[in-house]
């Protein structure tokens, strides 16, 4: 069983999307229509990757204050388009509220990246780097998703933000380099590491497990690999809180509580589906031909989230339940 929750080549030298700068000009961009003006009632966001696992619940979770944009409306890797779009949202915010831009967007085909590593960065670097410096030009805010792949993974206690990141693929460097665009172009950002994502929008690990309950007698799912699955609603709603909180801007770790490994994630979907556990066998990352190498362990520590008084998000088995009750019928096959 391969992870297909998320998708090496070495080191090509320069990278174009290592030096892109969100500096196009802004021509030929058709206005977009702001948004109504209204009372202010706090932040409103602006969710680019509305048609993802994370943007289509936090289009779920938020009021008519919030806004999503799918790849369709704002494709992130035009600087011109994503200038013009952010100052016309930031130029029309009623007095008193702010605007947050969530960048939910984002290329996650772990394994495609390892052989497109240029167009997985022009989406998570150069596309990082138009929304960051947007947000700046416009006095606005970031909130920024990153992974847990931007680790390597042989640590055995979870990862710190203040741990040094060691990307093992193509996906985590190029997580990693759109981090780093943020941070270098607008001191107000958050960048949210999360890991294992799973929700009703998009395909995820518990969909195919899901599946596959139905196709397969037996699965075989790797057992060496740990980390925290992260229900797309709970990571929604802790991004919702985040926008509002008033925290230090930087770097932040918010996944489901608790860890498994891809194979303990299967057993509990085939519980979750009635089907007995026993059926789901472990095995070894090395006996799947994976095109992109993962971390073995990336659990995240929420540590500086829950220091500056945000909660944490429920334990991954609990979330996982949450899921099925709410999302059951988009989960099954
Ligand atoms: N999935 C995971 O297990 C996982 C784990 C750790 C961290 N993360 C991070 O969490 C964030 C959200 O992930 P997710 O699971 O919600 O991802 P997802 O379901 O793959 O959604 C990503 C969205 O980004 C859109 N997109 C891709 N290229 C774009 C572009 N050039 N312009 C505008 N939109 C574009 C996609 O549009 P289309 O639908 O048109 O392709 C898609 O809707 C990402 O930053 C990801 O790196 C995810």
């Amino acid at each position: 069983m391969t992870n297909p929750a998320e998708g090496s080549r070495r080191n090509q030298g320069r990278r174009g999307w290592l030096h892109a700068r969100a500096d196009a000009t802004l021509a030929d961009v058709s206005p977009p229509r702001p948004p109504p003006p209204g009372p202010a009632r706090g932040p409103r966001l602006l969710v680019l990757g509305g048609a993802g696992q994370l943007g289509w619940d936090l289009a779920r979770l938020c009021g008519p204050e919030t806004t999503s944009l799918r790849r369709k409306d704002l494709d992130i890797r035009d600087a011109g388009a994503v200038r013009a779009m952010v100052a016309a949202w930031a130029d029309h915010q009623p007095p008193g509220s702010s605007l947050v831009i969530v960048n939910a967007a984002a290329w996650t085909d772990v394994d495609a990246a390892e052989a497109e590593e240029e167009a997985a960065g022009a989406v998570n670097v150069t596309g990082a780097a138009n929304l960051a410096g947007a947000t700046e030009a416009a006095g606005a805010t970031l909130i920024h998703v990153s992974t847990d792949y931007v680790f390597a993974g042989d640590e055995v206690r979870p990862y710190d933000v203040a741990d040094r990141p060691g990307p093992v693929c193509a996906y985590g460097r190029t997580k990693l380099a759109g981090e780093e665009a943020v941070r270098s172009l607008t001191p107000r950002h958050y960048v949210v590491r999360t890991s294992w994502v799973y929700g009703a929008a998009g395909h995820n690990f518990v969909k195919t497990i899901a599946r596959l309950e139905r196709e397969r007698e037996t699965l075989r799912v790797v057992d060496d690999q740990r980390g925290s699955p992260t229900w797309s609603r709970d990571l929604a709603a802790g991004l919702v809180a985040l926008a509002s909180s008033g925290v230090p801007y930087g770097l932040y770790h918010l996944a489901g509580a608790g860890d498994t490994t891809w194979w303990g994630l299967a057993r509990a979907v085939f519980e979750e589906l009635g089907a007995d556990p026993a059926r789901v066998l472990p095995c070894t990352t090395s006996e799947l031909s994976l095109k992109a190498p993962r971390p073995a362990y990336s659990v995240l520590s929420d540590r500086a989230w829950h220091n500056v008084g945000l909660s944490p998000l429920p334990h991954w088995r609990d979330a996982l339940a949450g899921a099925f009750a709410v999302d059951g019928e988009a989960l099954r096959p």
